[in-house]
Protein backbone atom coordinates (compact mmCIF):
# COMPACT_ATOMS: atom_id res chain seq x y z
CA UNK A 1 0.00 0.00 0.00
CA UNK A 2 2.64 2.48 1.44
CA UNK A 3 5.04 1.50 -1.47
CA UNK A 4 5.55 4.63 -3.34
CA UNK A 5 5.81 6.79 -0.54
CA UNK A 6 8.60 4.36 0.30
CA UNK A 7 10.33 4.70 -2.73
CA UNK A 8 10.11 7.94 -2.78
CA UNK A 9 11.53 8.64 0.52
CA UNK A 10 14.10 6.55 0.10
CA UNK A 11 15.07 8.52 -2.95
CA UNK A 12 14.69 11.64 -0.93
CA UNK A 13 17.08 9.92 2.04
CA UNK A 14 19.66 8.91 -0.14
CA UNK A 15 19.86 12.38 -1.76
CA UNK A 16 19.67 14.66 1.00
CA UNK A 17 21.73 11.94 3.26
CA UNK A 18 24.80 12.61 0.31
CA UNK A 19 24.55 16.39 0.67
CA UNK A 20 24.68 16.35 4.29
CA UNK A 21 27.73 13.97 4.23
CA UNK A 22 29.42 16.51 2.10
CA UNK A 23 28.54 19.43 4.11
CA UNK A 24 29.81 17.96 7.44
CA UNK A 25 32.83 16.13 6.09
CA UNK A 26 33.74 19.77 4.73
CA UNK A 27 32.92 21.66 7.59
CA UNK A 28 34.66 18.94 9.63
CA UNK A 29 38.28 19.37 7.66
CA UNK A 30 37.67 23.26 7.93
CA UNK A 31 37.16 23.29 11.69
CA UNK A 32 39.72 20.89 12.25
CA UNK A 33 42.91 22.98 9.73
CA UNK A 34 41.63 26.95 11.30
CA UNK A 35 41.90 25.22 15.35
CA UNK A 36 45.04 23.45 14.89
CA UNK A 37 46.77 26.52 12.83
CA UNK A 38 45.32 28.55 15.92
CA UNK A 39 47.62 26.90 18.07
CA UNK A 40 50.75 26.69 15.88
CA UNK A 41 50.09 30.48 16.16
CA UNK A 42 49.69 30.71 19.82
CA UNK A 43 52.97 28.44 19.84
CA UNK A 44 54.30 30.84 18.17
CA UNK A 45 53.33 33.87 19.48
CA UNK A 46 54.68 32.81 22.68
CA UNK A 47 58.00 31.86 21.32
CA UNK A 48 58.20 35.36 20.16
CA UNK A 49 57.34 37.10 23.31
CA UNK A 50 60.11 34.85 25.03
CA UNK A 51 62.27 35.98 22.70
CA UNK A 52 61.18 40.14 22.59
CA UNK A 53 62.01 39.90 26.77
CA UNK A 54 65.28 37.86 26.40
CA UNK A 55 66.55 40.55 23.77
CA UNK A 56 65.03 43.62 26.06
CA UNK A 57 67.30 41.42 29.01
CA UNK A 58 69.92 38.72 28.34
CA UNK A 59 70.64 38.18 31.67
CA UNK A 60 71.05 34.31 33.40
CA UNK A 61 68.37 35.38 35.60
CA UNK A 62 65.69 36.28 33.09
CA UNK A 63 66.60 33.42 31.25
CA UNK A 64 65.80 31.11 34.26
CA UNK A 65 61.91 32.91 34.90
CA UNK A 66 61.10 32.44 31.20
CA UNK A 67 62.24 28.91 31.97
CA UNK A 68 60.83 28.77 35.53
CA UNK A 69 57.54 30.09 33.70
CA UNK A 70 57.18 27.59 31.25
CA UNK A 71 57.67 24.65 33.48
CA UNK A 72 54.45 25.71 34.92
CA UNK A 73 52.52 25.97 31.89
CA UNK A 74 51.38 23.34 29.46
CA UNK A 75 54.24 24.25 26.97
CA UNK A 76 57.72 24.05 27.51
CA UNK A 77 60.86 25.96 26.39
CA UNK A 78 64.63 24.98 25.57
CA UNK A 79 66.79 28.09 24.98
CA UNK A 80 69.55 27.18 23.05
CA UNK A 81 72.79 29.36 21.91
CA UNK A 82 73.76 30.63 18.47
CA UNK A 83 75.50 27.35 17.88
CA UNK A 84 72.47 25.21 18.88
CA UNK A 85 74.05 24.47 22.35
CA UNK A 86 71.68 23.64 25.01
CA UNK A 87 71.51 26.52 27.67
CA UNK A 88 68.37 25.79 29.43
CA UNK A 89 64.92 24.09 29.23
CA UNK A 90 61.94 23.85 31.56
CA UNK A 91 61.08 20.35 31.34
CA UNK A 92 61.87 16.50 30.44
CA UNK A 93 61.51 17.08 26.85
CA UNK A 94 65.26 16.63 26.31
CA UNK A 95 65.71 13.99 23.86
CA UNK A 96 63.02 15.21 21.54
CA UNK A 97 64.09 18.76 21.72
CA UNK A 98 67.39 17.68 20.98
CA UNK A 99 66.27 15.78 17.83
CA UNK A 100 64.52 18.74 16.62
CA UNK A 101 67.16 21.48 17.35
CA UNK A 102 69.86 19.02 15.33
CA UNK A 103 67.17 19.20 12.32
CA UNK A 104 66.64 22.47 12.53
CA UNK A 105 68.38 24.79 9.85
CA UNK A 106 69.92 27.71 10.55
CA UNK A 107 67.93 30.06 8.32
CA UNK A 108 65.35 30.92 10.77
CA UNK A 109 63.43 33.78 9.92
CA UNK A 110 62.85 36.52 12.75
CA UNK A 111 59.03 36.31 12.86
CA UNK A 112 60.40 32.45 13.54
CA UNK A 113 58.78 29.46 11.94
CA UNK A 114 57.45 26.19 12.78
CA UNK A 115 60.39 23.44 13.09
CA UNK A 116 58.00 20.11 13.99
CA UNK A 117 54.29 20.32 12.62
CA UNK A 118 53.25 16.60 12.28
CA UNK A 119 50.83 16.86 15.41
CA UNK A 120 49.26 13.04 14.12
CA UNK A 121 52.39 11.33 14.78
CA UNK A 122 54.44 13.26 17.14
CA UNK A 123 54.06 13.96 20.81
CA UNK A 124 55.31 17.40 20.92
CA UNK A 125 55.23 20.51 17.78
CA UNK A 126 57.93 22.72 17.75
CA UNK A 127 58.35 25.98 17.34
CA UNK A 128 61.17 28.14 17.01
CA UNK A 129 62.24 32.13 17.25
CA UNK A 130 65.66 33.63 17.16
CA UNK A 131 66.84 35.42 19.29
CA UNK A 132 69.12 38.95 18.01
CA UNK A 133 70.73 41.51 19.75
CA UNK A 134 73.14 44.02 18.10
CA UNK A 135 72.26 42.39 14.87
CA UNK A 136 73.64 39.38 15.69
CA UNK A 137 72.70 36.23 16.69
CA UNK A 138 72.98 35.57 20.25
CA UNK A 139 70.21 32.27 20.45
CA UNK A 140 67.06 30.60 19.87
CA UNK A 141 63.92 30.10 21.75
CA UNK A 142 62.54 26.95 21.50
CA UNK A 143 58.59 26.29 21.72
CA UNK A 144 57.23 22.89 22.56
CA UNK A 145 53.59 21.79 23.20
CA UNK A 146 52.32 17.88 23.55
CA UNK A 147 50.18 17.12 20.87
CA UNK A 148 47.95 15.07 23.74
CA UNK A 149 45.75 18.58 24.15
CA UNK A 150 45.19 18.89 20.39
CA UNK A 151 44.31 15.27 20.01
CA UNK A 152 42.06 15.89 22.58
CA UNK A 153 40.12 18.48 21.01
CA UNK A 154 40.04 17.17 17.68
CA UNK A 155 38.47 14.06 19.66
CA UNK A 156 35.94 16.45 21.28
CA UNK A 157 35.08 18.01 18.01
CA UNK A 158 34.88 14.56 16.51
CA UNK A 159 32.12 13.26 19.43
CA UNK A 160 30.36 16.87 18.59
CA UNK A 161 30.14 15.93 15.03
CA UNK A 162 28.87 12.53 15.90
CA UNK A 163 26.19 13.72 17.93
CA UNK A 164 25.10 16.24 15.84
CA UNK A 165 25.02 13.99 12.28
CA UNK A 166 23.30 11.01 14.08
CA UNK A 167 20.72 13.85 15.39
CA UNK A 168 19.92 15.31 11.86
CA UNK A 169 20.23 11.85 9.95
CA UNK A 170 17.51 10.92 12.83
CA UNK A 171 15.50 14.75 11.88
CA UNK A 172 15.98 13.83 8.40
CA UNK A 173 14.32 10.69 8.34
CA UNK A 174 11.31 12.25 9.98
CA UNK A 175 10.92 14.75 7.61
CA UNK A 176 10.95 12.64 4.96
CA UNK A 177 8.88 9.94 6.12
CA UNK A 178 6.38 12.89 6.89
CA UNK A 179 6.72 14.35 3.35
CA UNK A 180 6.29 11.57 1.64
CA UNK A 181 3.34 10.56 3.01
CA UNK A 182 1.73 13.90 2.74
CA UNK A 183 2.77 14.00 -0.85
CA UNK A 184 1.68 10.17 -1.32
CA UNK A 185 -1.51 10.34 0.46
CA UNK A 186 -3.59 12.19 -2.34
CA UNK A 187 -2.31 9.42 -5.09
CA UNK A 188 -2.66 6.48 -2.74
CA UNK A 189 -6.49 7.86 -1.93
CA UNK A 190 -7.06 8.02 -5.98
CA UNK A 191 -5.50 5.04 -6.93
CA UNK A 192 -8.19 3.32 -4.72
CA UNK A 193 -10.68 5.36 -6.54
CA UNK A 194 -9.81 4.08 -9.71
CA UNK A 195 -9.90 0.45 -8.25
CA UNK A 196 -13.50 1.78 -7.01
CA UNK A 197 -14.21 3.08 -10.43
CA UNK A 198 -12.86 0.11 -12.42
CA UNK A 199 -15.08 -2.28 -9.72
CA UNK A 200 -17.72 -0.38 -10.55
CA UNK A 201 -18.90 1.97 -8.27
CA UNK A 202 -18.81 5.13 -8.95
CA UNK A 203 -19.65 6.81 -5.98
CA UNK A 204 -16.29 7.88 -5.80
CA UNK A 205 -15.72 11.13 -3.76
CA UNK A 206 -12.49 12.70 -3.41
CA UNK A 207 -11.30 15.94 -1.70
CA UNK A 208 -9.85 17.95 -3.53
CA UNK A 209 -7.83 21.03 -2.30
CA UNK A 210 -6.29 23.61 -4.39
CA UNK A 211 -5.23 23.93 -8.02
CA UNK A 212 -1.96 22.14 -8.31
CA UNK A 213 -1.19 18.94 -10.74
CA UNK A 214 -2.37 16.30 -8.13
CA UNK A 215 -5.43 18.74 -7.47
CA UNK A 216 -6.13 18.71 -11.27
CA UNK A 217 -5.86 14.94 -10.83
CA UNK A 218 -8.37 14.69 -8.87
CA UNK A 219 -11.07 16.70 -10.19
CA UNK A 220 -10.07 14.93 -13.40
CA UNK A 221 -11.03 11.69 -11.74
CA UNK A 222 -13.62 12.92 -9.74
CA UNK A 223 -15.42 13.94 -13.29
CA UNK A 224 -14.77 10.69 -14.97
CA UNK A 225 -16.78 8.92 -11.96
CA UNK A 226 -19.82 11.31 -12.71
CA UNK A 227 -18.99 10.44 -16.22
CA UNK A 228 -19.61 6.86 -15.93
CA UNK A 229 -21.94 6.91 -13.96
CA UNK A 230 -24.23 9.03 -15.76
CA UNK A 231 -23.20 7.04 -19.25
CA UNK A 232 -24.11 3.56 -16.95
CA UNK A 233 -27.61 5.23 -16.19
CA UNK A 234 -27.80 6.29 -19.42
CA UNK A 235 -26.90 2.85 -21.30
CA UNK A 236 -29.45 0.78 -18.75
CA UNK A 237 -32.43 3.12 -19.60
CA UNK A 238 -31.66 2.55 -23.11
CA UNK A 239 -30.92 -1.36 -22.69
CA UNK A 240 -34.64 -1.21 -21.09
CA UNK A 241 -36.14 0.94 -23.55
CA UNK A 242 -34.79 -1.41 -26.89
CA UNK A 243 -36.04 -4.37 -24.94
CA UNK A 244 -39.31 -2.95 -24.08
CA UNK A 245 -39.67 -1.66 -27.98
CA UNK A 246 -38.90 -4.89 -28.78
CA UNK A 247 -41.34 -6.79 -26.56
CA UNK A 248 -44.61 -5.33 -28.58
CA UNK A 249 -43.70 -6.73 -31.74
CA UNK A 250 -42.22 -9.99 -30.74
CA UNK A 251 -45.33 -10.55 -28.64
CA UNK A 252 -47.20 -9.88 -31.60
CA UNK A 253 -45.09 -11.88 -34.25
CA UNK A 254 -45.13 -15.25 -31.63
CA UNK A 255 -48.80 -14.67 -30.64
CA UNK A 256 -50.09 -14.36 -34.27
CA UNK A 257 -47.31 -16.77 -35.72
CA UNK A 258 -49.08 -19.50 -33.24
CA UNK A 259 -52.55 -18.88 -34.33
CA UNK A 260 -51.52 -19.41 -38.24
CA UNK A 261 -49.98 -22.55 -37.58
CA UNK A 262 -53.16 -24.15 -36.44
CA UNK A 263 -54.64 -26.71 -39.50
CA UNK A 264 -57.93 -25.62 -39.06
CA UNK A 265 -57.45 -22.51 -39.89
CA UNK A 266 -58.90 -21.41 -42.71
CA UNK A 267 -56.50 -19.98 -45.83
CA UNK A 268 -58.25 -16.29 -45.59
CA UNK A 269 -57.38 -15.80 -41.89
CA UNK A 270 -53.89 -17.69 -42.37
CA UNK A 271 -53.32 -14.84 -44.91
CA UNK A 272 -54.29 -12.25 -42.33
CA UNK A 273 -52.08 -13.13 -39.79
CA UNK A 274 -49.05 -13.65 -41.68
CA UNK A 275 -49.42 -9.99 -43.22
CA UNK A 276 -49.81 -8.55 -39.99
CA UNK A 277 -46.58 -10.96 -38.94
CA UNK A 278 -44.98 -9.29 -41.81
CA UNK A 279 -45.99 -5.93 -40.47
CA UNK A 280 -44.41 -6.59 -37.41
CA UNK A 281 -41.59 -7.93 -38.69
CA UNK A 282 -40.65 -5.03 -40.96
CA UNK A 283 -41.27 -2.69 -37.95
CA UNK A 284 -38.53 -4.63 -35.87
CA UNK A 285 -36.43 -4.60 -38.73
CA UNK A 286 -36.73 -0.65 -39.30
CA UNK A 287 -35.64 -0.26 -35.29
CA UNK A 288 -33.07 -2.41 -35.77
CA UNK A 289 -31.46 -0.01 -38.85
CA UNK A 290 -32.55 3.31 -36.26
CA UNK A 291 -30.91 1.04 -33.64
CA UNK A 292 -27.64 0.43 -35.29
CA UNK A 293 -27.53 4.08 -37.08
CA UNK A 294 -27.38 5.71 -33.47
CA UNK A 295 -24.76 3.55 -32.64
CA UNK A 296 -22.48 4.40 -35.33
CA UNK A 297 -23.07 7.87 -34.18
CA UNK A 298 -22.35 7.45 -30.70
CA UNK A 299 -18.58 6.16 -31.41
CA UNK A 300 -15.81 8.32 -31.30
CA UNK A 301 -14.85 7.79 -34.99
CA UNK A 302 -18.11 8.64 -36.38
CA UNK A 303 -17.04 11.35 -38.80
CA UNK A 304 -19.04 12.85 -41.66
CA UNK A 305 -17.72 13.87 -45.12
CA UNK A 306 -18.85 17.29 -45.35
CA UNK A 307 -18.52 19.03 -49.01
CA UNK A 308 -19.79 22.17 -50.59
CA UNK A 309 -23.60 21.84 -51.83
CA UNK A 310 -26.21 24.05 -53.44
CA UNK A 311 -28.83 23.90 -50.77
CA UNK A 312 -31.83 24.46 -53.07
CA UNK A 313 -30.60 22.49 -55.38
CA UNK A 314 -30.21 19.87 -52.51
CA UNK A 315 -33.42 20.36 -50.96
CA UNK A 316 -35.06 20.32 -54.66
CA UNK A 317 -34.28 16.72 -55.08
CA UNK A 318 -35.36 16.09 -51.66
CA UNK A 319 -38.49 17.52 -52.59
CA UNK A 320 -38.76 15.13 -55.49
CA UNK A 321 -38.15 12.20 -53.71
CA UNK A 322 -40.86 12.90 -51.02
CA UNK A 323 -43.69 14.64 -53.42
CA UNK A 324 -45.61 11.74 -54.19
CA UNK A 325 -46.02 10.48 -50.81
CA UNK A 326 -47.70 13.84 -49.82
CA UNK A 327 -49.51 13.83 -52.72
CA UNK A 328 -51.22 10.28 -51.87
CA UNK A 329 -52.02 11.68 -48.48
CA UNK A 330 -53.68 14.52 -50.54
CA UNK A 331 -51.22 16.85 -48.88
CA UNK A 332 -49.53 19.81 -50.58
CA UNK A 333 -45.79 20.37 -50.27
CA UNK A 334 -44.04 23.23 -50.85
CA UNK A 335 -40.77 24.47 -51.01
CA UNK A 336 -39.59 27.75 -51.26
CA UNK A 337 -35.60 28.28 -52.04
CA UNK A 338 -34.70 30.45 -54.78
CA UNK A 339 -31.47 31.83 -53.62
CA UNK A 340 -28.20 29.83 -54.27
CA UNK A 341 -26.54 29.08 -50.79
CA UNK A 342 -23.78 26.78 -50.81
CA UNK A 343 -23.57 24.62 -47.60
CA UNK A 344 -21.00 22.35 -46.71
CA UNK A 345 -22.96 19.13 -45.43
CA UNK A 346 -22.77 15.51 -45.64
CA UNK A 347 -25.51 15.33 -48.41
CA UNK A 348 -26.30 11.14 -48.01
CA UNK A 349 -26.96 12.29 -44.11
CA UNK A 350 -28.40 15.59 -44.37
CA UNK A 351 -31.17 13.71 -46.49
CA UNK A 352 -32.04 11.40 -44.08
CA UNK A 353 -32.22 14.56 -41.52
CA UNK A 354 -34.73 15.81 -43.94
CA UNK A 355 -36.52 12.87 -44.57
CA UNK A 356 -37.37 12.03 -41.00
CA UNK A 357 -38.92 15.49 -40.54
CA UNK A 358 -40.90 15.99 -43.71
CA UNK A 359 -42.19 11.84 -42.92
CA UNK A 360 -42.76 13.30 -39.20
CA UNK A 361 -44.96 16.25 -40.86
CA UNK A 362 -46.70 14.07 -42.90
CA UNK A 363 -47.93 11.55 -40.20
CA UNK A 364 -48.25 13.79 -37.92
CA UNK A 365 -50.63 16.04 -40.30
CA UNK A 366 -54.50 15.86 -41.66
CA UNK A 367 -55.39 15.16 -44.99
CA UNK A 368 -55.31 18.88 -47.21
CA UNK A 369 -53.12 20.31 -45.22
CA UNK A 370 -49.81 22.11 -46.62
CA UNK A 371 -46.43 21.39 -45.39
CA UNK A 372 -43.42 23.98 -46.43
CA UNK A 373 -39.78 24.02 -46.54
CA UNK A 374 -38.45 27.43 -46.34
CA UNK A 375 -34.58 28.77 -46.20
CA UNK A 376 -33.22 31.81 -44.91
CA UNK A 377 -30.01 33.38 -43.96
CA UNK A 378 -29.27 34.55 -40.05
CA UNK A 379 -26.36 36.42 -39.35
CA UNK A 380 -23.69 33.97 -41.41
CA UNK A 381 -25.88 31.23 -40.45
CA UNK A 382 -28.53 28.67 -42.73
CA UNK A 383 -31.90 28.50 -41.36
CA UNK A 384 -33.84 25.44 -42.75
CA UNK A 385 -37.66 25.55 -41.33
CA UNK A 386 -39.90 22.95 -42.11
CA UNK A 387 -43.53 23.76 -41.28
CA UNK A 388 -46.58 21.76 -40.98
CA UNK A 389 -50.16 22.35 -40.13
CA UNK A 390 -50.59 19.43 -38.41
CA UNK A 391 -51.70 18.15 -34.86
CA UNK A 392 -49.03 19.82 -32.69
CA UNK A 393 -47.40 19.22 -29.93
CA UNK A 394 -48.24 19.70 -26.18
CA UNK A 395 -46.23 22.01 -24.32
CA UNK A 396 -45.14 19.32 -22.14
CA UNK A 397 -43.59 17.04 -24.34
CA UNK A 398 -41.79 19.72 -26.66
CA UNK A 399 -38.63 19.48 -24.88
CA UNK A 400 -38.19 15.81 -24.83
CA UNK A 401 -39.01 14.88 -28.50
CA UNK A 402 -35.47 14.73 -29.41
CA UNK A 403 -35.25 12.05 -26.78
CA UNK A 404 -34.52 8.68 -27.92
CA UNK A 405 -37.79 6.68 -28.28
CA UNK A 406 -40.01 9.14 -27.02
CA UNK A 407 -43.70 9.71 -28.53
CA UNK A 408 -46.03 11.83 -27.67
CA UNK A 409 -48.45 9.19 -28.44
CA UNK A 410 -47.30 6.09 -28.64
CA UNK A 411 -50.05 4.14 -30.71
CA UNK A 412 -50.14 6.78 -33.16
CA UNK A 413 -46.68 6.74 -33.47
CA UNK A 414 -46.46 3.00 -33.98
CA UNK A 415 -49.03 2.82 -36.83
CA UNK A 416 -47.45 5.31 -38.61
CA UNK A 417 -44.12 3.10 -38.61
CA UNK A 418 -42.79 5.40 -36.23
CA UNK A 419 -39.76 4.32 -33.64
CA UNK A 420 -39.47 7.18 -31.61
CA UNK A 421 -35.74 7.14 -33.09
CA UNK A 422 -36.18 9.57 -35.57
CA UNK A 423 -35.47 12.93 -34.13
CA UNK A 424 -32.98 11.44 -31.88
CA UNK A 425 -30.93 10.65 -34.93
CA UNK A 426 -31.91 13.97 -37.16
CA UNK A 427 -30.17 15.92 -33.64
CA UNK A 428 -26.78 13.90 -33.53
CA UNK A 429 -26.51 14.59 -37.30
CA UNK A 430 -26.85 18.25 -37.75
CA UNK A 431 -25.05 18.55 -34.01
CA UNK A 432 -22.04 16.91 -36.00
CA UNK A 433 -21.94 19.03 -38.75
CA UNK A 434 -21.90 21.89 -35.64
CA UNK A 435 -25.68 22.71 -35.95
CA UNK A 436 -28.52 22.82 -34.02
CA UNK A 437 -32.42 22.00 -33.95
CA UNK A 438 -35.53 23.02 -32.09
CA UNK A 439 -39.14 22.88 -32.54
CA UNK A 440 -41.33 25.17 -31.58
CA UNK A 441 -45.51 24.01 -31.71
CA UNK A 442 -48.86 24.81 -31.23
CA UNK A 443 -51.11 22.21 -30.24
CA UNK A 444 -53.46 21.13 -32.66
CA UNK A 445 -52.05 24.10 -35.13
CA UNK A 446 -49.07 22.80 -36.24
CA UNK A 447 -45.24 22.45 -35.74
CA UNK A 448 -42.48 24.38 -36.95
CA UNK A 449 -38.88 22.09 -36.78
CA UNK A 450 -35.99 24.47 -37.37
CA UNK A 451 -32.50 23.64 -38.39
CA UNK A 452 -29.71 26.32 -37.95
CA UNK A 453 -26.23 25.28 -39.94
CA UNK A 454 -23.43 27.68 -39.51
CA UNK A 455 -21.69 29.72 -42.43
CA UNK A 456 -23.29 29.70 -45.74
CA UNK A 457 -21.70 31.42 -48.57
CA UNK A 458 -24.33 33.96 -50.27
CA UNK A 459 -26.04 36.52 -48.06
CA UNK A 460 -29.66 36.37 -48.06
CA UNK A 461 -32.03 38.52 -46.10
CA UNK A 462 -35.90 37.10 -45.31
CA UNK A 463 -37.77 34.55 -46.33
CA UNK A 464 -37.45 33.43 -50.16
CA UNK A 465 -40.27 33.12 -52.41
N1 LIG B 1 -44.29 17.44 -37.09
C1 LIG B 1 -44.73 16.91 -35.94
N2 LIG B 1 -45.98 17.17 -35.51
C2 LIG B 1 -46.42 16.64 -34.35
N3 LIG B 1 -45.70 15.82 -33.54
C3 LIG B 1 -44.44 15.53 -33.94
C4 LIG B 1 -43.90 16.05 -35.14
N4 LIG B 1 -42.64 15.59 -35.25
C5 LIG B 1 -42.43 14.82 -34.17
N5 LIG B 1 -43.50 14.77 -33.38
C6 LIG B 1 -43.61 14.07 -32.09
O1 LIG B 1 -42.34 13.72 -31.66
C7 LIG B 1 -42.23 12.32 -31.46
C8 LIG B 1 -40.83 11.86 -31.81
O2 LIG B 1 -40.60 11.92 -33.19
P1 LIG B 1 -39.66 10.87 -33.87
O3 LIG B 1 -38.43 10.83 -33.10
O4 LIG B 1 -39.54 11.18 -35.31
O5 LIG B 1 -40.39 9.49 -33.63
P2 LIG B 1 -41.52 8.77 -34.48
O6 LIG B 1 -41.83 9.63 -35.67
O7 LIG B 1 -40.91 7.49 -34.85
O8 LIG B 1 -42.66 8.63 -33.55
C9 LIG B 1 -43.29 11.73 -32.32
O9 LIG B 1 -43.72 10.50 -31.82
C10 LIG B 1 -44.38 12.77 -32.24
O10 LIG B 1 -45.13 12.57 -31.09
MG1 LIG C 1 -40.29 10.15 -37.08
Amino acid sequence: MRKISFKLGLLFFVFVLGIETVLFASLYVTLVNARINEEFEQLLARGNNHRDVLEKSYHPSTLEHVTMMESEAETDVVITNDKGKILYFSDHILPFAKRVIKKSNKNIPYGGMIVQKNWQRESYISTVSPIRIDGKIKGYVYMFQHTASIQNMIDRLKHHFLVVGILSVFLTIMTIAFLSRVITIPLIRMKQATEKLSKGDFSVRLQVKGEDELAQLGKAIQTLAKDLEYLKKERNEFLASISHELRTPLTYVKGYADIARRPTLEEEERAKYLSIIYEEAEHMQKLVKDLFELAKMDQHSFQIEKEPTPLCLFLKKVYVKMYPAFQAKNMSLVYRCDEDITVHIDRQRFEQVMMNLLDNALKYSHQGSTVSIDVRMEKKNVMIMISDEGIGIPEADLPHIFERFYRVDKSRSRTGGGTGLGLAIVKEIVEAHGGSIYATSQFGKGTNMIITLPGGDEGVHGFIG
